[in-house]
């Protein structure tokens, strides 16, 4: 129907004819001459009506409405000098309409299609169709697609294979809850979507694949965030025959063409390597944000010389104390450090403590604490005159969830941040094991099928699990084994994990035991890839990368809702179709299912 995109007129084309198509972004109507700023994907182009030159067009042109679609032939032309938008890229030219047709009208809208839009997101969401039409939102997407495009390009190249796996499947262990579907074949079976293609991509392997990768949609039903949906989009891969540092150099070269291609930026490679001990140390988080230092100060050593209570009661029951200097942030009023009193407290912690460097120490708590103690803390935490020094004494996990926060936030306050900057890392050493505290036993903390350390190995294989206080003693080892699993980190979000895994049937069952899976459980649950490991499994490890969260941040997005195309709600639902919803008796029949809740239609 058309010749030319409206963003592609310019001032080459002057004299010559165009057919275009778009949308109605704005209309002007000077009496005289009508103005229409027509859009499609590539951008938006003025086109003129003048009774002059097409009498019937303009007339017509009085009917038209915003987001009305037209077919426009007309003559390109260089805009009468003074009235030139510079703002946008055809803002030399417009098109005089020597043919118009309306191909379809627009009832009046629920929001303006601007990227600025005050709309709230379920109306967005419901009308995503409209949402979509943003510039904003359809850059996203388009980076989106440039980003797969740059993924699939450099994998292809590296002799990797795409190989779909099934959706219908069985539960995988990524900690999340399934999403299940029943099977009408099969009455009172499920499948489970997959929360990953983690044991397929092992069995890809197992036959002799070698290399394989998927872009594939992953389903966990789990508690919604920013950076968090109920389905989810990875990057998945696997190869036979590699070792960690072989899966971190590919995924740093993909990243390379990724920035390359999408971004055009070179990274430097390379990136940072952090061992999960260091990276808690230093951030208090495993997934640090390396754009700023801001780093946390364990002041254990120092403050055990104070009589402040709060502090001695949590050491002596083997808990840590940490600092974070805000820089700048003496003059902080009672209710500003409340508010981050508040903060913290939503993670554990039962207060924070604080002193204010103004000539001198300020502080209630300065009284329990020797000059020389002052001193030392000050210094630690290198602090000058005008710096607001704040502390939080706790458990570890307490202590570093609380003050990784307030690092972050401090990183925000005092502009620490570069928007334009990436700064990428790859943790390590992560340890094998998590004590779930709730469940009172060991979790994976990658997943089952991720390998211990070869030197850990033989230690796990000498542990007897027949006897159960030889299980308690073990506690301390538990926490000493490390994993072969690696993270990478971009700005202060995990976009990655993987590892080498297991390909060894007897180091397999040792592993389930630890975690307190029944032999019988682990045949029921993952027989199908244990059965494989007995027939000549070759060592192999992976990654998965989260592309929503990856695009996000290419994006500079602080959702990753905005460059999904059909993201849900907070609530899990989906605006535009209804989903979930509920479904006919006769299915439900169907599917020899009883439904005994009480249902909100
Ligand atoms: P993992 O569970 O770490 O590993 O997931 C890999 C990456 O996927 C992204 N991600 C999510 N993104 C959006 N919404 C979610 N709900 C969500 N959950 C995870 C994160 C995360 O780093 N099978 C293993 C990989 C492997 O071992 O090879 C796995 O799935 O960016
Ligand atoms: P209190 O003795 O409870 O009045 O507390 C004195 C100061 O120490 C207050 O600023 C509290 O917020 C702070 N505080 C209390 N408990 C802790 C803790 N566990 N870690 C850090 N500061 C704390």
């Amino acid at each position: 129907m058309r010749d030319k995109w409206c963003g592609e007129i310019n001032e080459s084309h002057v004299g010559l004819n165009a057919s275009i198509a778009g949308w109605v972004n704005s209309r002007r109507d000077h009496g005289g001459l009508i103005f229409i700023d027509l859009r499609d994907r590539s951008g938006i182009v003025q086109v003129v009506f003048n009774p002059e030159i097409d009498a019937k067009a303009h007339e017509l042109a009085h009917k038209i409405r915003n987001e009305y679609v037209l077919l426009i032939k007309g003559e390109v032309r260089k805009r009468p000098s003074g009235t030139e938008n510079p703002s946008i890229p055809t803002g030399g030219v417009e098109v005089i309409t020597k043919e118009l047709k309306i191909l379809n009208e627009c009832k009046p809208l629920p929001f303006m299609i601007e990227d600025e839009t005050d709309a709230g997101e379920f109306l967005r969401l419901k009308h995503r169709y409209l949402d979509m039409r943003r510039p904003l939102i359809q850059r996203n997407i388009i980076l989106r697609h440039k980003t797969t495009k740059a993924v699939r390009n450099y994998l292809n190249l590296n002799e990797f294979l795409e190989i779909e796996t099934p959706v219908l499947t069985k539960s995988t262990p990524e900690g999340a809850r399934d999403y299940l579907v029943p099977s009408r074949l099969n009455p009172g079976h499920f499948y489970a979507l997959p929360q990953s293609p983690q044991l397929f991509k092992q069995i890809l392997m197992i036959s002799g694949l070698e290399r394989y990768y998927q872009i594939v949609k992953c389903f966990r039903d789990e508690d919604l965030r920013a950076d968090r949906q109920p389905e989810f989009t990875q990057i998945d891969l696997e190869m036979s025959f590699v070792v960690e540092e072989d899966v971190m150099r590919l995924i740093e070269e993909m990243m390379k063409c990724i920035f390359k291609d999408v971004l055009e930026q070179e990274l430097i490679t390379p990136f940072i390597r952090l061992s999960y001990k260091e990276a808690i140390d230093r951030f208090g988080t495993d997934k640090p944000d390396l754009r700023f230092s801001l780093e946390l100060e364990d002041v254990r050593d120092i403050v055990k010389n104070s009589s402040f209570q709060v502090f001695l009661d949590v050491l002596s029951k083997g808990g840590i104390v940490k600092g974070i200097n805000a820089k700048g942030c003496a003059g902080y009023s009672r209710k500003e450090i409340d508010d981050l009193t508040q903060e913290v407290k939503t993670f554990g912690a039962k207060g924070l403590a604080w002193i204010k460097i103004k000539n001198g120490f300020e502080s209630p708590i300065t009284k329990f604490f020797p000059a020389e103690t002052l001193k030392k803390l000050a210094d630690k935490l290198e602090a000058e005159d005008g710096d607001l020094l704040l502390f939080v004494a706790d458990t570890e996990k307490v202590v570093n969830d609380s003050l990784a926060r307030l690092r972050n936030e401090f990183g925000k306050r005092l502009n620490l941040i570069k928007d334009s900057e990436y700064k990428f890392a790859w943790i390590t050493d992560f340890p094998l094991l998590e004590w779930n505290d709730e469940e009172k036993r060991y979790e994976a903390m990658h997943h089952p099928f991720t390998s211990p350390r070869e030197e850990d190995i033989e230690k796990l294989l000498s542990l007897d699990f027949s006897n159960l206080e030889l299980f308690t003693a073990h506690c301390s080892l538990f926490t000493a084994l490390k994993a072969r699993a690696y993270d990478i980190v971009l700005n202060g979000h995990e976009i990655g994990g993987g590892s080498i895994r297991i390909n060894r049937r007897y180091i397999q069952n040792k592993m389930f035991e630890v975690l307190g899976i029944s032999h019988r459980e682990a045949e029921e649950k993952f027989g199908f890839l244990l059965e494989a490991l007995d027939y000549g499994a070759p060592p192999h490890g992976g990654i998965a990368l989260g592309l929503d969260r990856l695009v996000m941040i290419l994006t500079g997005e602080n959702s990753i809702r905005d460059v999904i195309a059909f993201p849900k709600t907070q609530k899990a639902v989906c605006p535009l179709s209804n989903a979930p919803s509920i479904v006919d008796e006769k299915q439900i029949k169907e599917l020899n299912i009883k439904i005994d809740a009480k249902i909100d239609e």
